[in-house]
Parts: C-alpha cells; sequence; structure tokens
C-alpha cells in the first residue's frame, strides 16, 4: 500500500470523531497521536450510551420491568458482539472487566492464588507493561513462587531461545505475555509461545490491550488459555474490557470478589456460585460502558479490522521512513512490518519531556516518559523514550506535522 491508497475513506471516519473537529489551540486543529495511551471515540459510540442513558437506563439482571430487561438485553448482546469479534468458543467465555490490568489481576487473584506456590515458576518478559508484572510480583511475595523473564534482543523482539530454555530448566506454570508492545511496537509470536507453553504443561496469559484494537484476534486460533483487553484503547469508554478464558478453566476457577450477581445462593452460613461468565462479575457492572464497548465492535467491524490493520501498517511504516530523516531521532523496535502502531523515540540531547511540550503547542499529542513499561526502558538503557502512536483515523499529513514538529523541537533547543 502507497500512502495513496487506503482502505477505506480516512476522512469520512474522521468526521465521525467530534474530538477531531476541535482545535487543540486557538488556530491549533488537534494531531491526536496518543493512541497507545487511549483512542478517540466517535459519534456512533458516544450515541450508544446517551441512548442507554436518556432511554433504558436500568440496572441489569435483576428487574422484571421493561427498561431492565431491556438494559440485560442490550449489555448481553454486546457481550456477544465482542465473543464474535475475537472468536471464543462460548459467550461464557466472556467476562467484563474495567480493562486489562482488571483483567490481569482477576487472573493473579483467582487461578494464580489457588494454583502457585513455592517452587513454581512464572515467565513474564522484559517488555511487559506494569501491569502484567506487579499484580505477579505482589502475588509471589506472597505465595513464594519466582518470576523468570524473557529477555528483549536488540532488534526488538523476544528472544525465544532463552524462552525455550526457560520452558525447558524450570517448573513454569504460567507465561504471561503482551500480544503487541504498547512501546517498541513488537508483535509477539503467541500462538507459537502457546504452543510451546503448552508442551511444557503451562498455561498461558495475553495481554492484548494493544492488539485487539488494530488487528484481528482469534482467541481460539492463538490457543490463549486467558487473553484480555481494554475497552478504551478501541473507541469504546473507559470502564469497558474483558477478560477471555478457556471454559474449563473458568468453572475450576474460584471467584474473586464477592457480592450480588456472582452467587447463585447466599445462607448466613455460606454462599455458593453462580454460572460463568456472573461469577467473576459481581455488583452492579459498567452497563453503559459495556453497551459502548458493544457500538465500538460494531464500528471496527464496519471497517474490518483486516483493513485497519492494512492502513496502519502503511502510515506506521511512513512515519518510520519520516522519523528516519530527522537527524538526531532514534526510533526504538522492530521494523514496520513486524510492528504494532507505535514509534517510541529519543532525539537526541533533547529529553522526551520537552519533546512532548513543544509538539503540543503545535497541536500535536504524543506521550513521554516510560509508558508504564520501567525495566524495558531500564533494559534498552533509556529514561524515557516519546511514543507517537497511530490509529485508523490519522493521516499521512499528520505524519508530516509530526515531523516538521519535531524540526520546530530541535530549533527550540539549539545551543540549548
Ligand atoms: C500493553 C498494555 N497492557 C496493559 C495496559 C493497561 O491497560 P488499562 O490501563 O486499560 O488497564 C496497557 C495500557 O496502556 C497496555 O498498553
Amino acid at each position: 500500500m502507497t500512502s495513496n491508497t487506503v482502505p477505506y475513506d480516512v476522512e469520512a471516519v474522521r468526521a465521525d470523531f467530534p474530538i477531531l473537529q476541535q482545535e487543540h489551540h486557538a488556530g491549533v486543529p488537534l494531531i491526536y497521536l496518543d493512541n497507545a495511551a487511549s483512542s478517540q471515540k466517535p459519534r456512533q459510540v458516544i450515541d450508544a450510551i446517551d441512548d442507554y442513558y436518556r432511554r433504558y437506563n436500568a440496572n441489569v439482571h435483576r428487574g422484571i420491568h421493561k427498561l431492565s430487561e431491556a438494559a440485560t438485553a442490550a449489555y448481553e448482546e454486546a457481550r456477544i458482539k465482542v465473543k464474535r469479534f475475537i472468536n471464543a468458543a462460548n459467550k461464557r467465555e466472556v467476562i467484563y472487566v474495567r480493562g486489562t490490568t482488571e483483567g490481569i489481576n482477576l487472573v493473579a487473584q483467582t487461578w494464580g492464588r489457588a494454583n502457585l506456590t513455592v517452587g513454581d515458576v512464572v515467565v513474564l518478559t522484559q517488555m511487559e507493561h506494569h501491569s502484567n508484572i506487579v499484580p505477579w510480583q505482589m502475588l509471589a511475595a506472597e505465595k513464594g513462587f519466582t518470576i523468570q523473564y524473557v529477555p528483549v534482543l536488540p532488534d526488538g523482539t523476544l528472544d525465544m531461545d532463552a524462552y525455550a530454555a526457560l520452558l525447558r530448566d524450570h517448573p513454569v506454570k504460567l507465561v504471561g505475555v503482551m500480544h503487541v508492545s504498547n512501546v517498541l511496537g513488537t508483535v509477539n509470536p503467541v500462538q507459537d509461545m502457546a504452543r510451546m507453553a503448552h508442551d511444557a504443561g503451562a498455561l498461558i496469559l495475553v495481554d492484548g490491550a494493544q492488539a485487539v484494537p488494530h488487528l484481528p484476534v482469534d482467541v481460539q486460533a492463538l490457543d490463549a488459555d486467558f487473553y484480555t483487553f481494554s475497552g478504551h484503547k478501541m473507541l469504546a469508554p473507559t470502564g469497558s474490557g474483558i477478560l477471555y478464558g478457556k471454559r474449563d478453566l473458568l468453572e475450576a476457577m474460584p471467584p474473586w470478589m464477592g457480592g450480588g450477581d456472582m452467587i447463585s445462593r447466599v445462607t448466613l452460613t455460606g454462599s455458593t456460585w453462580n454460572e460463568l461468565p456472573y461469577k467473576f462479575e459481581a455488583g452492579t457492572p459498567s452497563v453503559a460502558e459495556g453497551i459502548g464497548l458493544g457500538a465500538a465492535v460494531d464500528y471496527l467491524n464496519s471497517l474490518g479490522m483486516d483493513n485497519i490493520h492494512a492502513y496502519e501498517q502503511a502510515i506506521t511504516g511512513y512515519a518510520l521512513e519520516r522519523l528516519a530523516e530527522v537527524p538526531g531521532v532514534t526510533v526504538y523496535g522492530p521494523e514496520a512490518a513486524n510492528k504494532g502502531a507505535v514509534a517510541a523515540f529519543t532525539l537526541a540531547g533533547i529529553h522526551a519531556h520537552d519533546v512532548a511540550q513543544v509538539l503540543d503547542s503545535a497541536g500535536i499529542a504524543v506521550r513521554a516518559g516510560h509508558h508504564c513499561a520501567m525495566p524495558l526502558h531500564e533494559c534498552l538503557s533509556l529514561q524515557a523514550t516519546a511514543r507517537a502512536s497511530f490509529y485508523l483515523y490519522n493521516t499521512y499529513a499528520e505524519v508530516d506535522a509530526l515531523i516538521d514538529g519535531l524540526y520546530t523541537v530541535k530549533r527550540t533547543f539549539a545551543g540549548a
């Protein structure tokens, strides 16, 4: 694909996003390149939430009245949309959570707490987001198992030989890996990693936060035991997210939070648990957010995940080419062909925060810092990077504006 061919009408897509129509500063349009942190929302998602609150706001699963039935139907319909979107075998395997962080904590606190003990090993990778490190460290401190990390090679990919050796040499019970890195953009070979984990008798948990918004994901083809992602990075509201788990594993796991909806019977001396997925969904859920997630899935399907992925790869490839033209810029991670829609970079002699600050005054929103991946930055001997991350509505002209902005940054700090 060249910069002139696109698989859908990007301008028509942009028109769906109210926030993209506004000025960032007076006379300066918004160029939003912080999509790995959170995506913007189309009016179709905003309208779905608005419609729920205006027309049929009620609690779900409990009411006999018409409003509650309508809310329950929409909320459960959204679950089925997600089930199809990730090709889960059964809607009972699709658990609503607040996001990726909650999904991982749920697995740690239920499966992990019940199954991990002294002598066991959990394998993570050096590129994980904090949300796939800290829950395991917290549990390890309590349970006494150890954590080993797959190293990251200089080209930004995982050291698969080291991974094989870890599985061979240690009693590994669980592998936790991100599908796509939020810093390097590396698309990890999770299907191979799952096969290798299973051959070694381990389960695999995949952090799909940066994958599900951007590429077609089929949890059955990957053979992931657990797969989790956040709605807010895929056009849906904050507070929406999914934990997928294989049914037999979920059936065997104890619940996490206790309360309404997750029980089948409560007496003063004990309780029994509801069937899946409700066993893991205690309390009044985020109904509007779930309905919004369903609308986001509809929107993504209307463009086609293959098209979105192809467009993002093309625009990321273009961004990498243009970034390479700027003297002093170093981009981290693999080539565009094996990369998600992110470009984390440094500009020689200028702190990432200063880069982001000057870009912001030009209307360009990027992220700067460690992007919740401090261990990875330490491995790369970096304190901070600036990160431009793209989504289905970004344009080639916006990439050009980023490059112009970087020259402005250089001029601003010249001789400083
Ligand atoms: C790869 C990855 N994992 C996990 C998370 C955490 O997601 P959330 O904050 O939505 O729970 C993020 C968010 O930045 C991420 O990029």
